[in-house]
């Protein structure tokens, strides 16, 4: 019998997209929705700029907003920060946290993407926490530990009831705008691995219910082969995500 969890299909538009071209998109997205509903759960990512007008232009249509990033600290002196509060404010549901370019390009260690999911969580935000080994990882045959180190550092602290409110994203940096994608058996292996890991830290019912998504690639070409694995929940997209027919088409690859 299938699992019971939630499926995720969420689109990061990284730093993509004028005001006018985003709202474009969501249009387009909107009409293709409404031509074929999906019962499963859509979120866009749109930079920081555009948050309030895409949850109107979503309004109704059932798909959530999510920021790329926030603050850790609920507010104060941090020129050109955004806080969790903020976020909230204006109608964002979900917040991801720990993108491997936060932590590459902006020196985000586990530590600080676990003061930052606190702060998501504290104002009511669903977190999509990511986590993935870099080639060299995997490579030298360490990226299970690298994927078990970076989730316990990021999660240990938190109460199930927070950690209820946590999507786990695996995205592996290999595969991340480069074209290559892990294959559909290198993608379960990891989330299998993830649960097992969630299951040690917080127990069978939270590791079974926590839905984990794939990012890396992913586009309507091979979207079914990964999203058709038990330990696949969903998928983290981000270029394919820029073309509404492509994300669409994603979110109809998830097997009935
Ligand atoms: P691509 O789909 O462009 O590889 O990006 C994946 C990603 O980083 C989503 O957060």
């Amino acid at each position: 019998m299938p699992n019971q969890r939630k499926k995720i299909i969420a689109a990061n538009w990284k730093m993509h997209k004028t005001f006018h071209e985003g709202i474009a998109l969501l249009v387009e997205l909107n009409m293709l929705i409404s031509s074929k509903p999906t019962k499963h759960t859509i979120v866009v990512a749109p930079p920081y700029i555009h948050l309030q007008s895409a949850v109107h232009a979503v309004a109704d249509t059932g798909i959530k907003v999510a920021a790329q990033n926030c603050h850790q600290a609920p507010q104060g002196a941090y020129t050109g920060e955004v806080s969790a509060e903020m976020l909230q404010s204006v109608g964002a549901e979900y917040v991801i946290l720990g993108h491997s370019e936060r932590r590459q390009y902006f020196g985000e260690t586990d530590e600080l993407v676990a003061q930052k999911i606190k702060a998501a969580t504290d104002f009511g935000l669903k977190v999509i926490f990511c986590c993935g080994e870099s080639l060299a990882e995997r490579e030298a045959g360490t990226h299970f530990e690298l994927v078990k180190h970076q989730i316990t550092t990021a999660l240990k602290s938190f109460q199930p009831r927070v950690i209820k409110d946590v999507v786990v994203a695996y995205e592996p940096v290999w595969a991340i705008g480069t074209g290559l994608t892990a294959s559909p058996e290198q993608a379960q292996e990891m989330h299998a691995f993830i649960r097992e890991t969630l299951q040690g830290l917080f127990g069978a019912e939270i590791a079974n219910n926590t839905p984990i998504l794939y990012g890396g690639s992913m586009k309507p070409a091979n979207a079914n082969g990964l999203l058709s694995q038990p330990d696949v929940d969903g998928g983290l997209i981000g270029g394919a995500s820029l073309i509404a027919q492509d994300f669409f088409d994603i979110i109809h690859s998830i097997p009935a």
